[in-house]
C-alpha cells in the first residue's frame, strides 16, 4: 500500500495528528501534545544528524580514496574552533532535551490538588476501578476535562498500566501504591493495556477508559452503582463476572482457559486434584470464591485469587445464579 502524500505529510510533520497517525494513536490528554512534541524534538535532530554524519563519511571516504601516484600524507593536527563547535551544540541539544523532557516528566506526575480519584487494582488478569462510592468496574469512566488521579496497586506481580492515548504509563506493584494522573480532553472510548509482562493472560489483561460528556459521567455512576437493585439477580451476576475479571479465566461458551469453563459447570459432579468428587453446587462455587485453593478441579492449576472481603454476600449469590442460567449436567452428569 502507498501512503497518501497526505498521510506521509502527517507523519513527516508529526506533531499533534487529532485522530492520530501512522506512528502515534489520537493524542486525547492534556500531556499528549507535550509528549509528543518532546518524542519529535529528538527523533528530528537523530535524522539531522544522521543524515549529516552519513553524508560526510561517504564524501570523504570517495575524496580521500587511495589513489595510483598519490601518496597518503599525514596533515591533520587540531582545530580549537571545530573542537569547541562540537562539543558545544551536543552540550546545548542535551539541556534542551533534558529541560524539555524533565518538565514534562513533572507535569505527569503532579496531579492537581483538585483531582477526582479512582482506586486500580490489577491482578492477574484483569484491571479493576473502584469509585469513591465503593463501585467497583472493569472499566474506567471519567469525565471529561477533569484531572483524574489513579491510585494503584497490584494483589500479585508488577503490572503497568498504560494509556497509548493519553501518553501515561506506570508500575503497579504489590506492597506499595502507585500513582498517575491525566485529564482527558475528548469524550469517546480510549483502550487501556497491561505493559509489563505478568504471565499467559499477559496481552488479554485489557480495559477501556470511557470518557463522558459533561454530566454524563455521574449519571453513568449513579446508574451503575444501583445495579443490584435494578438488575435481576442473572443479569448482576453476569456483569459482576466480567466487571470482577472471572471472565479473564472462565469462558462460558465451553473453552479451556485458566479456569474451568462455566458453561454447564453448575450442578455438575466435578472430579477434584485430590482425586475426590464434588457436585458444584451453591457452596462449593461460593466457597471457590472465598478460598479458591480449597478444592481445585483436576486438571487445573490453583491460581485463582481470593474474593474474600472483595465480594459482597449478595454479589456473589448474583454470580451463583448466572452460573446457574449457563445450564447444569444435570443428575446423570458425570464430570469427564
Ligand atoms: Cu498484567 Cu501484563
Amino acid at each position: 500500500m502507498i501512503p497518501s502524500l497526505q498521510t506521509v505529510g502527517r507523519v513527516l510533520s508529526g506533531i499533534g495528528p487529532k485522530d492520530g497517525g501512522l506512528w502515534m494513536p489520537k493524542a486525547a490528554s492534556t500531556v499528549a501534545h507535550e509528549v509528543d512534541f518532546v518524542f519529535q524534538f529528538v527523533f528530528w535532530i537523530s535524522v539531522f544528524f544522521f543524515v549529516l554524519i552519513v553524508a560526510l563519511m561517504v564524501y570523504f571516504v570517495i575524496r580521500y580514496r587511495v589513489r595510483d601516484g598519490v601518496d597518503a600524507e599525514k596533515t591533520a593536527t587540531h582545530n580549537l574552533g571545530l573542537e569547541l563547535t562540537w562539543s558545544g551544540i551536543p552540550l546545548v541539544l542535551a539541556l534542551v532535551i533534558f529541560y524539555l523532557g524533565f518538565k514534562g516528566f513533572m507535569d505527569i506526575s503532579t496531579p492537581p490538588a483538585n483531582a477526582y480519584e479512582v482506586l486500580v487494582t490489577a491482578q492477574k488478569w484483569s484491571w479493576q476501578f473502584t469509585y469513591p462510592n465503593g463501585y467497583v468496574d472493569a472499566d474506567l469512566h471519567v469525565p471529561v476535562d477533569r484531572p483524574i488521579r489513579l491510585v494503584m496497586q497490584s494483589e500479585d506481580v508488577i503490572h503497568s498500566f498504560y494509556v497509548p492515548a493519553f501518553r501515561i504509563k506506570r508500575d503497579v506493584v504489590p506492597g506499595r501504591y502507585n500513582k498517575t494522573w491525566f485529564e482527558a480532553t475528548d469524550p469517546g472510548r480510549y483502550q487501556v493495556f497491561c505493559a509489563e509482562y505478568c504471565g499467559t493472560g499477559h496481552s488479554s489483561m485489557l480495559a477501556n477508559v470511557v470518557v463522558h460528556r459533561p454530566g454524563g459521567f455521574e449519571t453513568w455512576l449513579e446508574k451503575a452503582s444501583n445495579f443490584l437493585e435494578t438488575m435481576s439477580p442473572v443479569e448482576a451476576g453476569r456483569k459482576l463476572y466480567t466487571a470482577r475479571g472471572c471472565a479473564q479465566c472462565h469462558s462460558t461458551d465451553g473453552t479451556v482457559k485458566t479456569g474451568p469453563t462455566f458453561k454447564g459447570f453448575f450442578g455438575r459432579a466435578v472430579t477434584l486434584s485430590d482425586g475426590s468428587t464434588v457436585v458444584a453446587d451453591e457452596d462449593y462455587c461460593r466457597e471457590s470464591m472465598i478460598d479458591p485453593h480449597a478444592k481445585v478441579v483436576v486438571g487445573f492449576e490453583p491460581v485463582m485469587p481470593t474474593f474474600q472481603g472483595r465480594l459482597k454476600d449478595e454479589e456473589i449469590t448474583c454470580i451463583i445464579q448466572y452460573l446457574k442460567s449457563l445450564g447444569s449436567g444435570g443428575d446423570d452428569a458425570v464430570d469427564r
